[in-house]
C-alpha cells in the first residue's frame, strides 16, 4: 500500500501505478494513484530527429535507455514515492517502433521482478483514445477519432475495453500529411504544429487543397495525395520553400515573419480538419446511438481539427471529448490511465509480454490477475 506522499490523496491511495511510453520518439514517465496522476516526466527527442527530418529508430532506442532511469528517479521524487511502493506497471507495448518498445519493456518488466508489483501491457491506441478520461468522465458508446503521426484510426468505442476499428488510412497519416507538408516548405520536424500557427494568419482557401478520398463509401482515409498537391503548389510557388530551416523558436517567435506561408498552411489545416470531419459524421451516421465524440492523438491538438469536432459534437448533441493540448500527444499519464482501467478490471500480463510493431494489431491477450 502507497501511504507517503506529495499530493493529498496519495496517502490514501491504495495503487501507484507506473506508466511507461516509449513507443516512438517521446520519452515518458508518469505516477498516477487509483484517482489521479501524481507526477510526470516527458523528454521529447524533437530536437534530435529534426537534424535528420524524420524519426531515426536507433537513436530513439537509444535515447529512451539514456533518459529513462533520470526520468524514474524525477517522478518518484515528485511524487514522494519509492520504487517499492509501485502496485502496478504499466507499459505502452506497441504498436510503435520495436526497438524503442523494447526499451521501456526492459524497464517495465525490471521492475516488476524486483519490486513484485504488477505488469499492465497498454496499446498505446486505446491509451491515445482515454486520454480525455483523465479529467473527466467519459460516456460511451463514443465515435473515437484517433488522428497522430503513424494512426488515422476511426473507432466505434463501447467501453475503455471494447474497441472497434471502423476505419484507417490507407497510407500516410493525417499528421504525416502535415510533416511531409511541412518538409517541403523546409520547416522543421514535426511541422504539424507550426504549420497549425501560420495557418491561424490567414482564412483558408477552401478550394487550393483537395479534400482526399471522400467519393466512397468506406470509412478509411488516404492522405497521400494531399502531400502530392501541397508538393505540387510549393513546386509552383518556389519562393514558400525557405532557403534555410528556421528553429521552431524563430517560428513561434515572430509568425508574421512567415505570413507568406499563411494561405498555404490555413488551407491545408482546412483541408484536414474537413476530411476528418466529413468521415467521422458518417462513422456517426452508422452508430445513431453514441451519445459521445472523442478525438485524440497529436493532431487533436490543432486548432481547426478541435474547431470543427466541437463544432460537429454540437450539432449533433453530443458530448465532446477533446485532451486538454499535452494530452493530445505521447505522454505517459495516458499510458497511466489506460493501465488503471485495465488493472481495475483485473486485466494485466506475465513477464512474457512482447512488443507489438507499428502496423501490426495489437492482440487482446490479457491475463485474470485479479482487481
Ligand atoms: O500522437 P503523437 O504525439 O505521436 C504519434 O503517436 O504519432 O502525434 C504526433 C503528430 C505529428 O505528426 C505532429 O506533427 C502532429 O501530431 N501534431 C499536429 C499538431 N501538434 C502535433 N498536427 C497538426 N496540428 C497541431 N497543432
Ligand atoms: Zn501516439
Amino acid at each position: 500500500m502507497f501511504t507517503k506522499g506529495s499530493s493529498p490523496d496519495s496517502f490514501v491511495a491504495l495503487m501507484l501505478i507506473l506508466g511507461i511510453e516509449t513507443s516512438c520518439d517521446d520519452t515518458g514517465l508518469a505516477l498516477a494513484s487509483d484517482r489521479s496522476i501524481l507526477a510526470e516526466r516527458l523528454a521529447s527527442q524533437a530536437d534530435v530527429h529534426s537534424l535528420f527530418g524524420g524519426v531515426v529508430p536507433e537513436i530513439a532506442s537509444r535515447e529512451h535507455l539514456r533518459m529513462l532511469g533520470p526520468l524514474l528517479s524525477g517522478v518518484l521524487r515528485d511524487a514522494g514515492a519509492r520504487p517499492r511502493d509501485i502496485t502496478d506497471v504499466a507499459v505502452a507495448r506497441g504498436p510503435g517502433l520495436l526497438g524503442s518498445l523494447l526499451v521501456g519493456l526492459s524497464l517495465a518488466k525490471g521492475l516488476c521482478l524486483a519490486t513484485g508489483a504488477r505488469l499492465v501491457g497498454v496499446d498505446h491506441l486505446a491509451a491515445h483514445l482515454m486520454a480525455p478520461g483523465i479529467d473527466e468522465e467519459l460516456r460511451f458508446p463514443a465515435i473515437g477519432l484517433l488522428a497522430s503521426g503513424g494512426h488515422t484510426h476511426l473507432y466505434r468505442i463501447d467501453s475503455p475495453v471494447n474497441l472497434s476499428l471502423l476505419g484507417r488510412t490507407l497510407d500516410d497519416a493525417a499528421g504525416e500529411a502535415f510533416d511531409k507538408a511541412a518538409k517541403l516548405m523546409n520547416l522543421p520536424y514535426p511541422g504539424g504544429r507550426l504549420i497549425d500557427l501560420l495557418g491561424t494568419l490567414a482564412p483558408p482557401d477552401p478550394k487550393l487543397f483537395p479534400k482526399p478520398y471522400l467519393s466512397n463509401q468506406s470509412l478509411d482515409f488516404s492522405f497521400s495525395g494531399l502531400k502530392t498537391a501541397v508538393a505540387a503548389f510549393v513546386a509552383a510557388h518556389p519562393e514558400l520553400r525557405r532557403p534555410r530551416q528556421p528553429a521552431p523558436e524563430e517560428i513561434e517567435a515572430h509568425p508574421e515573419d512567415f505570413a507568406d506561408l499563411a494561405l498555404a498552411c490555413s488551407s491545408l489545416n482546412y483541408a484536414v480538419a474537413e476530411t476528418l470531419r466529413i468521415k467521422t459524421e458518417r462513422a456517426l451516421d452508422a452508430s445513431p446511438d453514441a451519445v459521445s465524440l472523442i478525438v485524440a492523438g497529436g493532431v487533436a491538438a490543432n486548432s481547426r481539427v478541435r474547431a470543427a469536432m466541437l463544432e460537429l459534437a454540437e450539432r449533433r448533441g453530443l458530448f465532446a471529448y477533446l485532451p486538454r493540448l499535452s494530452l493530445c500527444g505521447d505522454n505517459a499519464a495516458m499510458i497511466a490511465h489506460m493501465g488503471r482501467l485495465l488493472a481495475a478490471r483485473g486485466l494485466g500480463h506475465d513477464l512474457t509480454l512482447e512488443a507489438v510493431a507499428r502496423g501490426r494489431a495489437v492482440p487482446w491477450d490479457y491475463l485474470d490477475v485479479g482487481a
